[in-house]
């Protein structure tokens, strides 16, 4: 993909000025994005969505007295029967892994490292309805797809701004307006983190969320230091071997932290265990029990690729690779695979290609260490037979 050609999607802006002057830092408004978008989903489909038992849903109901009431799913028909005209908003989390078509819609991000994506999440409004004002911290664009929605936007927050004082919602106390547009089918506003905003349905309607996500600081840091904890030994422990006679035996002496940061250093600047940690971490999947695998042998599993099977990913697995020195490790839904650097073709179109058959896997089949890698993301459940 040429980083400099202009993107309908992004306005005609080329993914380079994009990255340089929006992302993470400016909202960005943009007309048409997608001229002529019809939303994949219609509102009953993802109501239907909503009362399936592995699908994360919300409803947010406003009252006049008790402002934003939360509920969460699974819901019933009965809830929807029972539901007011209007100032309500039902919110479905990580449509793309039910629904083919909103997946589609994430190849249109692959100016964007896929391993920061988090979800596609769907709302619909009835008139008036809206979450209310608040900020995420994470980067969202936010895409029109049936309706008019109102959105306004605000002041940079953190966790320092107000909040009201709301059980389950983040609802800002002061949202202080900056700009105010009304989005129609095929619009779309980016976000950055932590920029204040509010959309409030027109009439019915329907939005599209493309959600990201980054590691907090504070994860990185248990996370990586439990993961690493794993491989060191008991006896790798604070050392003052050659240390100078005490003064004062009750004083810490900065000799002790210099001696302490050195340990740190030795341990966590094994760039080769960040990779894998990192690598792990971020392909673990949202709902790991959506990626369970299967048993296959070796044997029928050739057989059915040779017969004309399809392989696809799950759309619940996530995948990227990396380089480790002359090596390559690929990372599946949580777990890394060491493997030769004669693969990289290999690993490319695995987290790439919409489907795996015998014509673009036929040399890989040939190959060892190929063949097992394919058929063990399948045994692992980040690849599936497309007709499972
Ligand atoms: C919505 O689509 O109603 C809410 C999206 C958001 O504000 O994050
Ligand atoms: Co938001």
């Amino acid at each position: 993909m040429n980083p400099d050609l202009p993107l309908q999607l992004l306005g005609g802006l080329s993914a380079r000025e994009f990255l340089r002057d929006y992302w993470q830092r400016k909202p960005l408004l943009i007309r048409q994005a997608k001229p002529g978008f019809e939303s994949p989903i219609s509102p009953d489909e993802l109501a239907g969505l909503s009362l399936e038992d592995e699908v994360e849903s919300r409803l947010v109901v406003e009252h006049g007295e008790q402002p934003w009431e939360l509920r969460r799913g699974p819901f019933t028909e009965e809830t929807f029967q029972d539901l007011p005209e209007r100032d309500w908003t039902l919110l479905v989390q990580a449509v793309d892994q039910f629904v083919p078509d909103v997946a589609e819609l994430l190849k249109e991000f692959q100016f964007l490292p896929s391993w920061r994506i988090d979800d596609v999440m769907i709302s619909f409004a009835a008139p008036g309805g809206g979450v209310g004002p608040h900020y995420d911290n994470y980067d969202v664009f936010l895409l029109q797809a049936h309706g008019r929605r109102r959105w306004k936007i605000g002041q940079m927050c953190d966790n320092q701004s107000p909040i009201l004082p709301h059980g389950d919602l983040r609802i800002l106390a002061d949202f202080q307006q900056t700009d105010e547009w009304v989005l129609e089918p095929g619009d779309m506003l980016y976000l950055p983190p932590r920029l204040a905003h509010f959309g409030t349905a027109e009439d019915d309607c329907m939005t599209f969320s493309v959600g990201f996500r980054a590691p907090s600081a504070a994860e990185v840091l248990t996370h990586f230091t439990d993961f690493l904890a794993q491989f060191l030994p008991d006896e790798a422990r604070y050392s003052d071997a050659a240390s100078e006679p005490v003064e004062d035996p009750h004083q810490i002496q900065r000799d002790a932290l210099v001696r302490l940061k050195a340990l740190l250093d030795e341990h966590m600047g094994d760039e080769r265990l960040l990779l894998t940690w990192f690598g792990q971490f971020m392909t673990e999947p949202r709902y790991p029990e959506l990626v369970s695998g299967t048993e296959v042998e070796e044997e029928p599993f050739l057989g059915a690729l040779e017969d004309g099977a399809v392989l696809v990913r799950n759309p619940s697995a996530r995948l990227a690779w990396s380089e480790v020195e002359d090596q390559l490790v690929l990372f599946a839904s949580g777990q890394s695979r060491l493997l030769p650097g004669h693969l990289r073709d290999l690993l490319k179109l695995i987290c790439a290609a919409d489907a795996l058959y015998l014509d673009n896997l036929g040399p890989w089949l040939a190959d060892d260490e190929g063949r097992t890698l394919v058929w063990e993301l399948v045994k692992q459940g980040s690849l599936e037979f497309a007709d499972d």
